[in-house]
């Protein structure tokens, strides 16, 4: 779009369910932040909105996890969300949430206005239902086998191996994630967005207009949508979590909207709050032809983005989005990020572990922003591993940018009395001239990569323009010049001008910096002792931002090197925290939440003190393992010296255990199925080189083998005659 008279940009709103891992940072938030600070320094009219996800199954489940309410849940990560996000620079003009009133009126009205044009269809259908529970199953309600890519765990609306977008019906072997039953079917009445009508207009829209500007990984989802045909989309569900049809509909009690409709509206009643906050006026940003609208979203929100949400717009009589840059995974370690496997870094971890240390603070926020924008998922996954996030921080951030601007402000007040230097033009030389030439280019190149989404590009250029002046600092050394004064009579001239166009240049990486590194920028400012307009985007490309003469202050760290010591840390802490989620959900009756061993996603249950275990399902075959990782595992029998229960926590035990060699306390899920007097002196079979890890504070040092019958009692795995403690097993 050209020249657009106002900005609309939003981040996938997050759902409130749970911490939020620096894959959702870098994949919906950073890059719009990036844009966002672009077009501020811009002096463009912009406003930037985002907020919590509050409804659907993904709060009611976690809720349940949790045993809790789904509204103490929502509140509680929504506040740590907000949070999170100001600490890590993100600039939202408001971050809102879908419980608000404002939020749920929003989305009501929106469904009427559909609803009485009649764009809505009405149908009964049969739905699977869980008897025990005694509820319809949708979405993460019910799980099963991945039609597509063969995943046990993918979820009633969307396998989230692979990202494709499921229906019920679709799963292979489903069952509910409330009971783990099969469930059954029954009939019930919703309303349904036929999608299916709008297949041309979204083909001409996505297919053709968009064709250039869009990116190929969103116009690719788009195609293959379109081309096996688009379905008519339930937008309303029975469930009690949500927002409720409007009263005036009828056959709609006891109904709510769908979370995928109330959502994305989300946009819209966040600007309504700004307007409102701010005394100004929503309607332009959501219904003038001339403002430009653009989603940052993650891959698996393309679908929702680019094309069921576009047709509901179109319908309601909105503007539809210019733009959905969505990025592809982020993942960690050579694994998939993932909070409930473990396997992830958390913003709320990262803030606790760097930002809030005493060598930590905005410093290590702008190092984050950093790595995560030089390695975004642009066009395909890529991978977080601290130990190039060290190697890129140090190589980059510290030896080039610090260190150019470093050296600049240190010469400057050796060599020229802390002031800018004059530049001395009769005696200007190629060198010089070429990195005036450079600065003043980097303006259009940064620019029309920002413009094209290409963040981590336009960052490369920023960081290359401070390579560029390193060098030319190094080619002219006027530390050595200084050494000559007494017979180069145009030494200090010399010296003068290599100081003032490396300064030059300093104010110049400050405007281009701003937007990917808030935090730095400002701090060069301060040494520069200019007003925060200085960072205006008029001033990129500039040669004279600094006046001759103006004194500056001492340079500050702007970056700090991280410690080989913070890097095996996090990596060995990222080890445990998985491993301890694995131990928890492959133990018979871990502590916490209460496992349902046949649905192999996070465990639900309805009530945390029952305990549950369904029938075994034949073999549950794993995939076959070398006979060195079996080696592995280090396996001793131990006697019982005692067991006591854990308090507050009703399916634990706390057990000593005599391994001949030693004794240990190991902490087991089994206190439902033992009195704890009854195995005090029974021979176990013990995994003794587990890592340790905290269960309900008690450090737990193995793992006890157990076998599980058909109907779930469990067993001890001892030898059939007593041995000595400590004899290994193989
Ligand atoms: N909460 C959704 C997710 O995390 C994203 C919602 S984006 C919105 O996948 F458009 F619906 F708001
Ligand atoms: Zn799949």
């Amino acid at each position: 779009m050209t020249d657009p008279k106002r900005y609309l940009i939003t981040s996938a709103l997050p759902y409130a369910n749970g911490p939020k891992h620096i894959g959702h940072l870098a994949g919906a938030y950073l890059p719009a932040d990036i844009y966002v600070r672009y077009l501020r320094a811009q002096k463009k009219d912009v406003v930037y909105v985002c907020g919590s996800d509050e409804h659907g199954a993904a709060i009611t489940i976690q809720a349940m996890k949790e045993n809790t309410t789904p509204k103490e849940i929502v509140d509680k990560y929504h506040a740590m969300l907000k949070s999170n996000m100001a600490d890590l620079g993100i600039s939202f003009d408001i971050y809102h949430r879908t419980t608000s009133p404002l939020h749920h009126e929003t989305a009501q009205e929106f469904f009427t206005v559909l609803n009485n044009n009649g764009d809505l269809e009405v149908k009964e259908t049969e739905q699977y239902f869980d008897e025990e529970a005694n509820t319809f199953l949708a979405d993460r309600y019910i799980v099963g086998t991945c039609p597509v890519c063969a995943n046990e765990n993918a979820f009633g609306d969307q396998c989230e191996r692979c990202g494709t977008s499921l229906s019920p019906d679709e799963l292979i072997n489903p069952k509910s994630t409330l009971s783990g039953n099969a469930p059954v079917k029954k009939t019930t009445k919703h309303w349904y967005l036929p999608l299916n009508k709008y297949e041309e207009f979204l083909r001409q829209w996505i297919l053709e207009d968009h064709k250039a500007d869009w990116k190929a990984n969103v116009l690719g989802q788009c195609k293959s949508w379109l081309d096996a045909g688009l379905q008519p989309r339930a937008v309303t569900r029975d469930l009690d979590w949500g927002i409720a049809l409007p009263e005036d509909v009828e056959g709609g009690k006891g109904k709510v909207l769908y979370v995928w409709f109330d959502a994305p509206i989300g946009y819209i009643s966040a600007t309504k709050q700004w307007a409102l906050d701010k005394d100004k006026d929503w309607k332009p940003y959501w219904y003038n032809e001339d403002t430009k609208l653009v989603h940052f979203i993650g891959k698996d929100n393309i679908v929702f983005h680019a094309i069921i949400f576009p047709v509901m717009l179109k319908l309601h009589g909105n503007i539809l989005p210019d733009n959905v840059p969505s990025n592809e995974f982020m993942n960690l370690e050579g694994d998939k990020m993932s909070t409930s496997r473990g396997w992830s870094i958390e913003m709320d971890d990262y803030i606790n572990d760097f930002v809030k240390k005493e060598n930590g603070g905005d410093q290590m926020v702008d190092a984050l922003r950093y790595y995560l924008n030089a390695i975004a998922p642009e066009t395909k996954d890529s991978e977080f591993t601290w130990k190039a996030f060290q190697d890129t921080v140090k190589g980059e951030l510290v030896d080039v940018f610090g260190n150019f601007v470093n050296r600049a402000f240190v010469l400057m007040h050796k060599l020229c009395k802390g002031k800018v230097p004059p530049l001395h033009a009769a005696i200007l030389d190629d060198a010089d001239k070429n990195l005036f030439a450079e600065i003043t280019h980097a303006k259009a190149t940064i620019e029309s990569l920002i413009e094209g989404y290409k963040f981590r590009d336009a960052q490369y250029g920023v960081i290359d323009l401070a390579r560029k002046g390193n060098k030319y600092m190094q080619d002219k050394q006027p530390w050595i010049v200084a050494k000559t004064l007494d017979t180069n009579p145009e030494g200090q001239q010399i010296i003068d001008n290599c100081l003032h166009i490396c300064l030059q240049l300093t104010a110049n990486l400050a405007v281009y910096i701003n937007p990917f590194l808030p935090f730095a920028a400002k701090k060069m400012t301060y040494m520069m002792k200019v007003v925060d307009k200085m960072l205006d985007w008029e001033n990129a490309g500039k040669p004279n931002l600094l006046s001759v003469g103006y004194s500056l202050r001492e340079p500050q760290l702007l970056f700090r090197k991280i410690d080989d010591t913070e890097v095996a840390e996090q990596v060995e802490k990222l080890k445990i925290k998985s491993e301890k989620i694995k131990m928890e959900a492959a133990s018979p009756n871990p502590s916490g939440g209460g496992a349902l061993k046949s649905v192999p996603v996070e465990p639900v249950t309805l009530n945390n003190n029952t305990s549950q275990n369904p029938p075994l399902e034949g073999r549950e075959a794993k995939p076959e393992i070398a006979f060195e990782d079996f080696a592995k595992i280090e396996l001793k029998v131990g006697t019982i010296l005692s067991a006591e229960k854990v308090a507050k926590a009703d399916k634990l035990l706390k057990l000593e255990v005599d391994l001949g060699f030693e004794k240990r306390i190991i902490v087991s899920g089994i206190a439902l199925h033992f009195d704890p007097s009854d195995i005090v002196g029974k021979q176990v079979t013990v995994v003794t080189n587990l890592v340790p890890l905290k269960m309900r504070g008690i450090e737990s040092n193995g793992m006890i083998l157990i076998a599980e019958d058909a109907d779930g009692k469990l067993k001890f795995v001892n030898p059939d005659e007593t041995v000595k403690n400590g004899s290994g097993v193989s």
